[in-house]
């Protein structure tokens, strides 16, 4: 093989995933609540409280069509920059969700874990996330996480810094395959299908990492009215696209 064709030493690749019509995985950014409220004339919260319904939509959706994970970014590590009033309506909304929504998850099967930098939420709310992931632990049906002071690029730093205070000082450098395990969602296939509601195009520091090989899909559709149908339109979208993780359309046609 030529020098410059053959892999380096450490070359580390998840496994390409099946070709598949369904995505295994899918994560939602969830935008254009505060859009949706003041279109009404509602204050902005409003929007938050009508996303809620939303939620629990995409959970049953992504349970009808057998998708098994979905990642739901809810409040991003910035997000703390909004004005105090809506910072605080926002977790008590999730505060409430958990604490109502637990037992309708362990009915359909689902798991539930909480993905961030739980450090800054109140003790009670910390304590409510634990048990929530407790109930659900054994949900086979539909792995569902929600971002919740999440932000891509805390994330890799703190499995950095796991790895780092594990092993502080080892005698050889760290690959892929050790990082991967300390990031949240490790454990989890990366995303197949990523979809921005709200019509902005940007990741908004959401599963950096993860987010490698998924592909993007937006559309203007704010989050309160993404329904049956804006989801099935994503899918389909999913459908049409040809996945190469880096190799040519000539070398997917001749696989098959
Ligand atoms: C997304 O909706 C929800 C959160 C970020 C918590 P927004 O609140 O960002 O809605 P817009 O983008 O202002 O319409
Ligand atoms: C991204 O939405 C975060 C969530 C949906 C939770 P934002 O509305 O906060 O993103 P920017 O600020 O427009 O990039
Ligand atoms: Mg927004």
């Amino acid at each position: 093989m030529p020098a410059h064709t053959s892999a380096p030493p450490h070359q580390f690749h998840r496994a390409i995933p099946p070709a598949a019509t369904v995505p295994r995985h899918i994560a939602i950014v969830m935008d254009g609540n505060g859009r949706w409220a003041q279109r009404r004339h509602l204050p902005r919260v409003a929007g938050h409280a009508r996303g809620l319904a939303s939620v629990r939509r995409a959970a049953e959706l992504c349970l009808t069509h057998g998708v098994s994970c979905l990642t739901l970014f809810a409040f991003s590590s910035e997000n703390w920059r909004r004005p105090p009033d809506e910072v605080d309506f926002l977790m008590k909304l999730f505060h409430g969700a958990l604490d109502r929504e637990v037992d309708e998850m362990v009915r359909h099967d689902i798991r539930l874990r909480v993905i961030g930098n739980r450090a800054r939420f109140s003790p009670r709310m910390q304590a409510a996330i634990a048990e929530a992931e407790a109930r659900t632990a054994h949900g086979s049906a539909l792995n569902l996480s929600i971002a919740a002071d999440y932000g891509g690029r805390w994330d890799i730093l703190q499995a950095v810094n796991r790895l780092r205070h594990a092993d502080p000082a080892p005698d050889r450098d760290w690959h892929e395959e050790d990082l991967l395990p300390q990031l949240c969602l490790g454990d989890l296939p990366e995303p197949d299908l990523f979809i921005r509601t709200g019509g902005e195009q940007r990741i908004s520091n959401f599963l950096l990492w993860q987010l490698a090989y998924a592909e993007f899909h937006f559309t203007d559709c704010l989050w309160p009215e993404f329904d049956a149908h804006a989801f099935a339109s994503a899918l389909t979208a999913f459908r049409q696209r040809e996945r190469r993780f880096g190799r040519t359309s000539a070398q997917l046609t001749a696989a098959r």
